[in-house]
Protein backbone atom coordinates (compact mmCIF):
# COMPACT_ATOMS: atom_id res chain seq x y z
CA UNK A 1 0.00 0.00 0.00
CA UNK A 2 1.37 3.41 -1.16
CA UNK A 3 0.15 6.93 0.27
CA UNK A 4 1.46 10.20 -1.97
CA UNK A 5 1.38 13.79 -0.91
CA UNK A 6 -2.00 15.34 -2.38
CA UNK A 7 -4.30 18.14 -1.86
CA UNK A 8 -5.32 19.22 1.62
CA UNK A 9 -7.63 16.89 3.86
CA UNK A 10 -10.92 17.74 4.78
CA UNK A 11 -14.24 16.31 6.28
CA UNK A 12 -15.99 14.64 8.77
CA UNK A 13 -15.61 11.17 9.56
CA UNK A 14 -16.35 8.52 12.84
CA UNK A 15 -13.57 6.97 14.13
CA UNK A 16 -14.03 2.96 14.92
CA UNK A 17 -15.43 1.34 18.00
CA UNK A 18 -13.02 1.73 20.72
CA UNK A 19 -10.87 -1.88 20.41
CA UNK A 20 -9.92 -2.14 24.22
CA UNK A 21 -13.89 -1.19 24.73
CA UNK A 22 -15.07 -3.87 22.51
CA UNK A 23 -12.59 -6.59 23.76
CA UNK A 24 -13.96 -5.65 27.43
CA UNK A 25 -17.64 -5.83 26.09
CA UNK A 26 -17.60 -9.67 24.66
CA UNK A 27 -15.62 -11.18 27.76
CA UNK A 28 -17.91 -9.61 30.93
CA UNK A 29 -20.45 -10.59 28.62
CA UNK A 30 -19.63 -14.21 28.32
CA UNK A 31 -18.81 -13.56 32.24
CA UNK A 32 -22.08 -12.62 33.04
CA UNK A 33 -25.64 -13.92 33.67
CA UNK A 34 -27.98 -12.99 30.61
CA UNK A 35 -28.11 -10.68 27.62
CA UNK A 36 -25.77 -8.49 26.44
CA UNK A 37 -26.18 -6.01 23.91
CA UNK A 38 -23.43 -3.88 22.40
CA UNK A 39 -23.56 -1.03 19.93
CA UNK A 40 -20.38 0.29 17.96
CA UNK A 41 -18.54 -2.95 18.28
CA UNK A 42 -15.36 -2.78 16.66
CA UNK A 43 -15.34 -5.39 13.88
CA UNK A 44 -11.61 -5.61 13.35
CA UNK A 45 -9.65 -9.06 13.27
CA UNK A 46 -8.93 -8.52 17.19
CA UNK A 47 -11.74 -8.31 18.52
CA UNK A 48 -13.66 -11.23 15.93
CA UNK A 49 -11.07 -13.52 17.63
CA UNK A 50 -12.09 -12.23 21.12
CA UNK A 51 -15.78 -12.89 19.81
CA UNK A 52 -15.21 -16.67 18.65
CA UNK A 53 -13.31 -17.02 21.94
CA UNK A 54 -16.35 -16.53 23.60
CA UNK A 55 -17.98 -18.61 21.83
CA UNK A 56 -15.67 -21.42 22.58
CA UNK A 57 -16.05 -20.63 26.37
CA UNK A 58 -19.43 -21.61 26.35
CA UNK A 59 -21.16 -17.66 25.41
CA UNK A 60 -24.11 -17.48 22.35
CA UNK A 61 -22.65 -14.81 20.24
CA UNK A 62 -24.02 -13.37 17.75
CA UNK A 63 -24.12 -10.51 15.55
CA UNK A 64 -27.06 -8.55 15.20
CA UNK A 65 -25.84 -5.76 12.54
CA UNK A 66 -23.27 -3.42 12.15
CA UNK A 67 -21.59 -3.16 15.21
CA UNK A 68 -24.38 -4.18 17.03
CA UNK A 69 -23.54 -7.45 18.98
CA UNK A 70 -25.73 -9.77 21.39
CA UNK A 71 -23.87 -12.16 24.00
CA UNK A 72 -25.23 -14.35 26.20
CA UNK A 73 -23.51 -15.71 29.12
CA UNK A 74 -23.56 -18.70 31.48
CA UNK A 75 -22.44 -16.54 34.12
CA UNK A 76 -19.45 -19.21 33.98
CA UNK A 77 -17.06 -20.40 31.01
CA UNK A 78 -17.33 -24.30 29.84
CA UNK A 79 -13.76 -25.69 28.41
CA UNK A 80 -12.61 -25.34 25.15
CA UNK A 81 -12.77 -28.38 22.74
CA UNK A 82 -10.35 -26.78 20.97
CA UNK A 83 -7.57 -24.27 20.68
CA UNK A 84 -8.29 -21.07 21.33
CA UNK A 85 -6.37 -18.70 18.38
CA UNK A 86 -6.08 -15.48 19.67
CA UNK A 87 -4.78 -13.83 16.44
CA UNK A 88 -2.87 -10.41 17.21
CA UNK A 89 -4.65 -9.56 20.03
CA UNK A 90 -2.56 -9.49 23.18
CA UNK A 91 -5.63 -7.77 24.83
CA UNK A 92 -7.88 -10.66 23.72
CA UNK A 93 -5.38 -13.31 25.04
CA UNK A 94 -4.30 -11.86 28.53
CA UNK A 95 -8.42 -10.81 28.92
CA UNK A 96 -9.29 -14.11 28.52
CA UNK A 97 -6.91 -16.05 29.97
CA UNK A 98 -7.40 -13.80 33.72
CA UNK A 99 -11.29 -14.92 32.66
CA UNK A 100 -10.71 -18.30 32.08
CA UNK A 101 -8.34 -18.96 35.25
CA UNK A 102 -11.48 -18.41 37.68
CA UNK A 103 -12.58 -21.77 36.09
CA UNK A 104 -12.24 -25.33 36.68
CA UNK A 105 -11.01 -26.14 32.73
CA UNK A 106 -8.25 -26.20 30.60
CA UNK A 107 -7.98 -24.22 27.81
CA UNK A 108 -4.93 -24.23 25.13
CA UNK A 109 -4.16 -20.56 23.90
CA UNK A 110 -2.20 -19.43 20.71
CA UNK A 111 -1.97 -16.48 18.06
CA UNK A 112 -0.41 -15.75 14.92
CA UNK A 113 3.59 -15.01 15.21
CA UNK A 114 4.04 -11.46 16.61
CA UNK A 115 1.87 -12.96 19.61
CA UNK A 116 3.97 -16.07 19.93
CA UNK A 117 6.53 -13.69 20.33
CA UNK A 118 5.25 -11.61 23.13
CA UNK A 119 5.38 -12.08 26.71
CA UNK A 120 2.97 -13.58 29.17
CA UNK A 121 4.80 -14.01 31.85
CA UNK A 122 3.17 -10.75 32.98
CA UNK A 123 -0.30 -12.55 33.02
CA UNK A 124 0.99 -15.93 34.16
CA UNK A 125 2.67 -14.61 37.23
CA UNK A 126 -0.25 -13.34 38.85
CA UNK A 127 -2.88 -16.24 37.93
CA UNK A 128 -0.12 -18.93 39.39
CA UNK A 129 -0.12 -16.73 42.34
CA UNK A 130 -3.85 -17.17 42.54
CA UNK A 131 -3.71 -20.57 42.05
CA UNK A 132 -3.86 -21.11 38.46
CA UNK A 133 -1.85 -23.75 36.66
CA UNK A 134 0.20 -23.84 32.88
CA UNK A 135 2.41 -24.89 30.37
CA UNK A 136 3.83 -23.34 28.10
CA UNK A 137 6.80 -22.08 25.83
CA UNK A 138 10.49 -21.19 26.95
CA UNK A 139 10.11 -17.18 27.97
CA UNK A 140 6.10 -17.77 28.72
CA UNK A 141 5.41 -17.58 25.40
CA UNK A 142 2.19 -18.85 23.27
CA UNK A 143 0.91 -21.56 22.93
CA UNK A 144 0.11 -22.38 26.48
CA UNK A 145 -1.82 -24.39 28.37
CA UNK A 146 -3.97 -22.78 31.38
CA UNK A 147 -5.58 -25.06 34.16
CA UNK A 148 -7.92 -22.71 36.20
CA UNK A 149 -10.13 -22.90 39.48
CA UNK A 150 -9.98 -23.35 42.77
CA UNK A 151 -8.08 -19.34 42.64
CA UNK A 152 -7.65 -17.38 46.11
CA UNK A 153 -7.18 -13.82 46.62
CA UNK A 154 -3.89 -11.99 46.09
CA UNK A 155 -3.03 -8.18 46.84
CA UNK A 156 -0.74 -7.71 43.33
CA UNK A 157 1.25 -5.19 42.69
CA UNK A 158 1.45 -4.75 38.67
CA UNK A 159 5.43 -4.37 38.46
CA UNK A 160 4.90 -2.74 34.83
CA UNK A 161 2.02 -0.03 33.75
CA UNK A 162 -0.39 -2.68 31.78
CA UNK A 163 -3.91 -2.33 32.02
CA UNK A 164 -4.13 -5.94 30.34
CA UNK A 165 -2.30 -7.46 33.58
CA UNK A 166 -4.38 -5.24 36.02
CA UNK A 167 -7.75 -6.11 34.21
CA UNK A 168 -6.61 -9.98 34.27
CA UNK A 169 -5.82 -10.17 37.65
CA UNK A 170 -9.00 -8.39 38.05
CA UNK A 171 -10.92 -10.89 35.77
CA UNK A 172 -9.50 -14.11 37.71
CA UNK A 173 -10.48 -11.84 40.55
CA UNK A 174 -14.35 -12.27 40.09
CA UNK A 175 -13.73 -16.14 40.89
CA UNK A 176 -11.72 -16.44 43.32
CA UNK A 177 -12.17 -16.86 46.96
CA UNK A 178 -12.13 -13.59 48.61
CA UNK A 179 -11.84 -11.33 45.35
CA UNK A 180 -8.79 -9.27 45.03
CA UNK A 181 -6.80 -6.46 45.33
CA UNK A 182 -4.92 -4.77 42.75
CA UNK A 183 -2.11 -1.82 42.87
CA UNK A 184 -0.96 0.72 40.30
CA UNK A 185 2.51 2.74 40.58
CA UNK A 186 0.85 4.21 37.61
CA UNK A 187 -2.65 4.84 36.23
CA UNK A 188 -3.66 2.57 33.46
CA UNK A 189 -7.07 2.91 31.65
CA UNK A 190 -9.52 2.22 33.44
CA UNK A 191 -12.26 0.36 31.40
CA UNK A 192 -12.29 -3.01 33.13
CA UNK A 193 -12.78 -1.32 36.65
CA UNK A 194 -15.70 0.89 34.66
CA UNK A 195 -17.16 -1.78 32.82
CA UNK A 196 -17.50 -4.58 36.00
CA UNK A 197 -19.16 -1.59 37.73
CA UNK A 198 -21.96 -1.17 34.60
CA UNK A 199 -22.63 -5.02 34.72
CA UNK A 200 -23.41 -4.66 38.60
CA UNK A 201 -20.00 -5.81 40.29
CA UNK A 202 -18.75 -3.65 43.02
CA UNK A 203 -15.29 -2.04 42.54
CA UNK A 204 -13.13 0.01 44.93
CA UNK A 205 -10.96 2.13 43.96
CA UNK A 206 -8.50 4.78 46.07
CA UNK A 207 -5.90 6.90 44.71
CA UNK A 208 -3.01 7.65 46.55
CA UNK A 209 -1.19 10.28 44.40
CA UNK A 210 0.00 8.43 41.29
CA UNK A 211 -0.72 4.83 42.77
CA UNK A 212 -4.73 3.29 42.35
CA UNK A 213 -5.63 0.39 44.99
CA UNK A 214 -8.48 -1.17 42.98
CA UNK A 215 -10.12 -4.20 45.01
CA UNK A 216 -12.56 -6.41 44.11
CA UNK A 217 -14.95 -8.40 46.67
CA UNK A 218 -14.68 -12.13 45.58
CA UNK A 219 -18.18 -14.21 44.85
CA UNK A 220 -19.69 -11.47 42.90
CA UNK A 221 -21.62 -12.40 39.90
CA UNK A 222 -22.19 -9.79 36.75
CA UNK A 223 -25.27 -9.40 34.90
CA UNK A 224 -25.94 -8.94 30.76
CA UNK A 225 -26.27 -4.96 30.28
CA UNK A 226 -26.18 -2.72 27.38
CA UNK A 227 -23.20 -1.32 26.31
CA UNK A 228 -22.12 1.61 24.02
CA UNK A 229 -18.83 1.41 22.61
CA UNK A 230 -17.21 4.95 21.60
CA UNK A 231 -14.66 5.90 18.92
CA UNK A 232 -11.30 4.99 19.57
CA UNK A 233 -9.03 7.91 20.42
CA UNK A 234 -5.83 5.52 18.63
CA UNK A 235 -7.85 4.94 15.88
CA UNK A 236 -8.57 8.56 15.81
CA UNK A 237 -5.08 9.81 16.17
CA UNK A 238 -4.82 8.57 12.58
CA UNK A 239 -6.48 11.23 10.55
CA UNK A 240 -5.77 13.80 13.30
CA UNK A 241 -2.20 13.81 13.04
CA UNK A 242 -2.80 13.49 9.12
CA UNK A 243 -4.52 17.03 9.02
CA UNK A 244 -1.73 18.59 11.51
CA UNK A 245 0.31 17.54 8.79
CA UNK A 246 -1.02 18.49 5.52
CA UNK A 247 -1.23 21.90 4.49
CA UNK A 248 -4.76 23.59 4.40
CA UNK A 249 -6.44 20.48 6.34
CA UNK A 250 -9.01 20.37 8.45
CA UNK A 251 -10.68 17.18 9.48
CA UNK A 252 -13.16 16.45 12.41
CA UNK A 253 -13.54 13.14 13.95
CA UNK A 254 -16.86 12.88 15.75
CA UNK A 255 -17.48 10.46 19.13
CA UNK A 256 -14.27 9.33 20.49
CA UNK A 257 -13.74 8.80 23.44
CA UNK A 258 -11.99 11.43 25.93
CA UNK A 259 -11.17 9.16 28.93
CA UNK A 260 -8.45 10.90 31.00
CA UNK A 261 -6.31 7.66 30.76
CA UNK A 262 -6.38 7.74 26.67
CA UNK A 263 -5.37 11.06 25.43
CA UNK A 264 -2.34 11.77 26.31
CA UNK A 265 -1.71 12.06 22.78
CA UNK A 266 -4.01 15.33 22.45
CA UNK A 267 -1.84 17.13 25.33
CA UNK A 268 1.06 16.36 23.68
CA UNK A 269 -0.04 17.35 20.33
CA UNK A 270 -0.96 20.74 22.00
CA UNK A 271 1.96 21.11 23.49
CA UNK A 272 3.55 21.04 19.86
CA UNK A 273 1.64 23.81 18.93
CA UNK A 274 -1.38 21.57 17.17
CA UNK A 275 -4.42 23.37 16.68
CA UNK A 276 -7.21 20.95 18.28
CA UNK A 277 -10.62 21.80 18.98
CA UNK A 278 -13.06 19.65 20.72
CA UNK A 279 -16.65 19.96 20.92
CA UNK A 280 -19.61 18.43 21.58
CA UNK A 281 -18.65 17.06 24.83
CA UNK A 282 -21.56 14.32 26.62
CA UNK A 283 -21.45 11.04 28.42
CA UNK A 284 -21.85 8.10 26.48
CA UNK A 285 -22.23 4.77 27.99
CA UNK A 286 -20.20 6.12 31.35
CA UNK A 287 -17.84 7.40 29.42
CA UNK A 288 -17.12 10.81 27.93
CA UNK A 289 -16.69 11.58 24.11
CA UNK A 290 -16.91 14.28 22.11
CA UNK A 291 -15.91 15.57 18.54
CA UNK A 292 -12.41 16.39 17.72
CA UNK A 293 -11.09 19.19 15.32
CA UNK A 294 -7.34 19.25 13.85
CA UNK A 295 -6.50 22.03 11.23
CA UNK A 296 -3.33 22.00 9.66
CA UNK A 297 -0.55 23.85 12.41
CA UNK A 298 2.93 24.50 12.54
CA UNK A 299 4.49 22.08 15.55
CA UNK A 300 7.44 22.43 17.45
CA UNK A 301 9.20 19.39 18.36
CA UNK A 302 8.78 19.01 22.85
CA UNK A 303 10.06 16.79 25.62
CA UNK A 304 7.15 13.83 26.56
CA UNK A 305 7.79 12.97 29.85
CA UNK A 306 7.85 9.04 31.28
CA UNK A 307 4.83 9.53 33.23
CA UNK A 308 2.49 10.51 30.29
CA UNK A 309 3.19 6.87 28.72
CA UNK A 310 0.42 5.09 29.77
CA UNK A 311 -1.75 7.44 28.74
CA UNK A 312 -0.60 7.40 24.53
CA UNK A 313 1.52 4.02 24.94
CA UNK A 314 -0.34 3.11 21.67
CA UNK A 315 -0.02 6.60 20.01
CA UNK A 316 3.83 7.02 19.83
CA UNK A 317 4.26 5.71 16.50
CA UNK A 318 1.63 8.38 15.06
CA UNK A 319 3.30 10.73 17.66
CA UNK A 320 6.55 10.45 16.11
CA UNK A 321 5.19 11.13 12.73
CA UNK A 322 4.06 14.95 14.09
CA UNK A 323 7.53 15.16 14.89
CA UNK A 324 9.09 14.14 12.16
CA UNK A 325 6.98 17.53 10.38
CA UNK A 326 7.60 19.94 13.94
CA UNK A 327 10.59 22.55 14.41
CA UNK A 328 13.19 21.13 16.38
CA UNK A 329 13.51 17.36 18.18
CA UNK A 330 10.77 15.52 20.15
CA UNK A 331 12.10 13.39 23.35
CA UNK A 332 9.78 10.15 24.21
CA UNK A 333 10.91 9.59 27.39
CA UNK A 334 9.91 6.17 29.55
CA UNK A 335 8.55 4.08 26.53
CA UNK A 336 10.16 0.79 27.09
CA UNK A 337 7.21 -1.00 26.83
CA UNK A 338 6.52 0.15 23.07
CA UNK A 339 9.59 -2.85 22.76
CA UNK A 340 7.18 -5.64 23.48
CA UNK A 341 3.48 -4.45 21.12
CA UNK A 342 2.73 -6.29 18.27
CA UNK A 343 6.15 -5.52 17.28
CA UNK A 344 9.37 -3.80 18.73
CA UNK A 345 8.14 -0.06 17.84
CA UNK A 346 11.10 1.66 19.40
CA UNK A 347 13.05 -0.13 16.53
CA UNK A 348 10.64 -0.28 13.89
CA UNK A 349 10.03 3.65 13.77
CA UNK A 350 13.56 4.19 14.07
CA UNK A 351 13.79 2.40 11.04
CA UNK A 352 11.59 3.71 9.14
CA UNK A 353 11.53 7.43 9.91
CA UNK A 354 15.56 7.19 9.20
CA UNK A 355 14.71 5.07 5.69
CA UNK A 356 11.97 8.22 5.22
CA UNK A 357 14.73 10.74 5.80
CA UNK A 358 13.76 11.91 9.34
CA UNK A 359 16.51 12.30 11.77
CA UNK A 360 16.34 9.80 14.89
CA UNK A 361 17.98 8.52 17.76
CA UNK A 362 16.39 5.18 19.31
CA UNK A 363 17.39 4.84 22.84
CA UNK A 364 16.44 2.05 25.62
CA UNK A 365 13.57 3.36 26.73
CA UNK A 366 13.12 6.49 24.89
CA UNK A 367 12.87 7.93 20.89
CA UNK A 368 14.10 11.08 19.76
CA UNK A 369 12.89 12.47 16.57
CA UNK A 370 14.43 15.52 14.78
CA UNK A 371 11.66 17.71 12.61
CA UNK A 372 12.18 18.29 9.61
CA UNK A 373 10.80 22.26 9.56
CA UNK A 374 13.40 24.27 10.95
CA UNK A 375 15.78 23.24 8.11
CA UNK A 376 12.72 23.89 5.85
CA UNK A 377 13.46 20.89 3.73
CA UNK A 378 10.35 18.95 4.46
CA UNK A 379 10.77 15.17 5.28
CA UNK A 380 11.40 13.09 2.28
CA UNK A 381 9.94 10.07 2.07
CA UNK A 382 10.44 7.38 -0.99
CA UNK A 383 11.08 4.50 0.97
CA UNK A 384 9.52 1.08 1.64
CA UNK A 385 8.47 0.39 5.12
CA UNK A 386 9.10 -3.05 6.65
CA UNK A 387 6.09 -3.46 9.18
CA UNK A 388 6.24 -6.65 11.00
CA UNK A 389 3.02 -6.50 10.44
CA UNK A 390 2.33 -3.91 13.14
CA UNK A 391 -0.87 -2.00 12.43
CA UNK A 392 0.26 0.75 13.92
CA UNK A 393 3.67 0.75 12.33
CA UNK A 394 1.64 0.89 8.88
CA UNK A 395 -0.62 3.53 9.39
CA UNK A 396 1.74 5.57 10.74
CA UNK A 397 3.83 5.61 7.60
CA UNK A 398 1.10 5.96 5.77
CA UNK A 399 0.82 9.04 7.50
CA UNK A 400 3.53 10.15 7.12
CA UNK A 401 3.66 9.64 2.99
CA UNK A 402 0.54 11.79 2.83
CA UNK A 403 2.65 14.59 3.43
CA UNK A 404 6.31 13.72 2.60
CA UNK A 405 8.13 15.02 -1.18
CA UNK A 406 7.86 11.17 -2.09
CA UNK A 407 5.31 8.39 -1.49
CA UNK A 408 6.01 5.53 1.24
CA UNK A 409 4.71 2.05 0.65
CA UNK A 410 4.38 -0.35 3.52
CA UNK A 411 4.40 -4.22 3.25
CA UNK A 412 1.80 -6.43 4.86
CA UNK A 413 -1.19 -3.61 5.20
CA UNK A 414 -3.58 -6.23 5.79
CA UNK A 415 -2.79 -6.26 9.01
CA UNK A 416 -4.52 -2.47 9.69
CA UNK A 417 -7.58 -4.53 9.81
CA UNK A 418 -6.87 -5.82 12.76
CA UNK A 419 -7.43 -2.55 14.79
CA UNK A 420 -8.96 -0.31 12.09
CA UNK A 421 -10.88 -2.11 9.19
CA UNK A 422 -11.95 0.85 7.50
CA UNK A 423 -8.96 2.69 7.71
CA UNK A 424 -8.02 3.11 3.47
CA UNK A 425 -12.15 4.51 2.34
CA UNK A 426 -11.58 6.74 5.49
CA UNK A 427 -8.96 8.31 4.86
CA UNK A 428 -9.73 8.11 1.27
CA UNK A 429 -13.07 9.99 1.73
CA UNK A 430 -10.80 12.78 3.37
CA UNK A 431 -8.81 13.18 0.25
CA UNK A 432 -6.17 11.30 1.18
CA UNK A 433 -3.74 9.33 -1.93
CA UNK A 434 -3.46 6.22 -1.04
CA UNK A 435 -3.31 3.25 -3.01
CA UNK A 436 -3.87 -0.63 -2.58
C1 LIG B 1 -4.66 -2.32 26.29
C2 LIG B 1 -3.59 -1.99 27.06
C3 LIG B 1 -2.29 -1.59 26.52
C4 LIG B 1 -2.37 -1.20 25.05
C5 LIG B 1 -3.20 -2.18 24.26
C6 LIG B 1 -4.61 -2.23 24.82
C7 LIG B 1 -5.91 -2.74 26.93
O1 LIG B 1 -1.39 -2.67 26.63
O2 LIG B 1 -1.09 -1.10 24.48
O3 LIG B 1 -3.26 -1.80 22.90
O4 LIG B 1 -6.96 -2.79 26.26
O5 LIG B 1 -5.89 -3.03 28.14
P1 LIG B 1 -0.57 -2.96 28.00
O6 LIG B 1 -1.51 -3.36 29.04
O7 LIG B 1 0.38 -4.07 27.62
O8 LIG B 1 0.14 -1.67 28.29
Amino acid sequence: MTARRAGPLKGVVRAPGDKSISHRALILGALAHGVTEVEGLLEGEDVRRSAAAMTAFGAKVERLGEGRWRVEGQGVFSEPADVIDCGNAGTGVRLIMGAAAGFELAATFTGDSSLRGRPMNRVLNPLGEMGATWICRAGGRLPLTLRGGGLHRIAYTVPVPSAQVKSAVLLAGLHAQGGVEVVELEATRDHTERMLRAFGAQVDVSEEGARRRIVLAGGQSLTGTKVRVPGDPSSAAFPLVAALITPDSEVTVEGVLLNALRIGLLDTLREMGADLTISNVREEGGESVGDITARHSQLSGVVVPPERAPSMIDEYPILAVAAAFARGATVMQGIGEMRVKESDRIALMAQGLTACGVGVEEGTDSLTVVGSARANHGVAGGARVATHGDHRIAMSHLILGLASADPVAVDEPGMIATSFPGFLPLMRSLGAEIDA
